[in-house]
């Protein structure tokens, strides 16, 4: 049997009261196995940056259970839950969010401090990264001063850094070239591949089509079709 990495039943989240409430969640069960990668594709406000936000353990659900690896979150304290998702668990946000006052060297290595590598493994590890993604000018550079593009690629590196079992990517490509998004998501898949990682991707980009596995629609907070590539 197939170790499954990602197992969500009823997931139900809803945001705001009254007449501001949005349903965003609706029942969702998703199953993603080890190794796989998942393209989750649906309309803007159908709900996938906040289904990944439950799987990551960033939102917490109101109705339905997510088990990542078999650890149910809903049952953790804030503190485990904490330092399993900085263990195990890379988050690239649709809005990058890097830390302003960091060099493109420090954001990357902030998770692996975080972890307790040794500073100077860190930074050593943090510049691999960062030629990896194809960006190696910019180690010293900090945020404000490089293309979303570049955002793009260090909160990428940023997320493999401490070496995840599962990569959550929100919209990895939405700012890269043609070529960029395409190197970016070869070298998405090698990892995933070669180390047994589990990558789920939102997106909208069809390029990504040809990387992933199998697709995952949503609509109106439920997935409406599971495709098999
Ligand atoms: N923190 C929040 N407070 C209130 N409503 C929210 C919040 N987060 C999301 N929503 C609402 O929940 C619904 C789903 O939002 P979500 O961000 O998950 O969509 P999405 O599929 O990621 O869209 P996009 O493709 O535009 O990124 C939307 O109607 C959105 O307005
Ligand atoms: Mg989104």
């Amino acid at each position: 049997m197939d170790e499954l990495a990602v197992s969500c039943k009823g997931i139900k989240k809803t945001f705001g009261h009254g007449s501001a409430k949005v349903e965003a969640l609706r029942g969702v069960d998703l199953d993603v196995k080890r190794g796989e990668l998942l393209l989750m594709m649906g309309p803007s406000g159908s709900g996938k940056t906040t289904l990944i936000s439950v799987i990551a353990g960033i939102l917490t659900q109101d109705e339905g259970e997510c088990l990542i690896s078999q650890q149910n979150f809903k049952r953790m304290s804030d503190q485990d839950k904490t330092l399993y998702r900085g263990k195990h668990i890379g988050f690239v946000f649709q809005a990058f969010n890097l830390i302003p006052t960091l060099t493109c060297r420090e954001n990357v290595s902030v998770p692996m401090i975080l972890n307790h590598m040794d500073k100077k493994d860190a930074m050593q590890r943090a510049d691999r990264l960062l030629d990896l993604v194809g960006i190696p000018e910019k180690k010293e550079t900090l945020p404000q001063d490089l293309s979303g593009g570049q955002q793009q690629r260090v909160a990428i590196a940023r997320a493999m850094g401490h070496d995840p079992d599962l990569i959550v990517c929100d919209e990895p490509t939405s700012y890269l070239d043609h070529e960029t998004g395409k190197k970016v998501m070869e070298l998405l898949r090698k990892i995933v591949k070669e180390q047994g990682k589990t990558l789920i991707v939102v997106s909208h980009d069809v390029r990504i089509v040809d990387f992933a596995d199998r697709i995952v629609y949503l609509e109106d907070g439920q997935i409406k079709h599971k495709g098999s590539l």
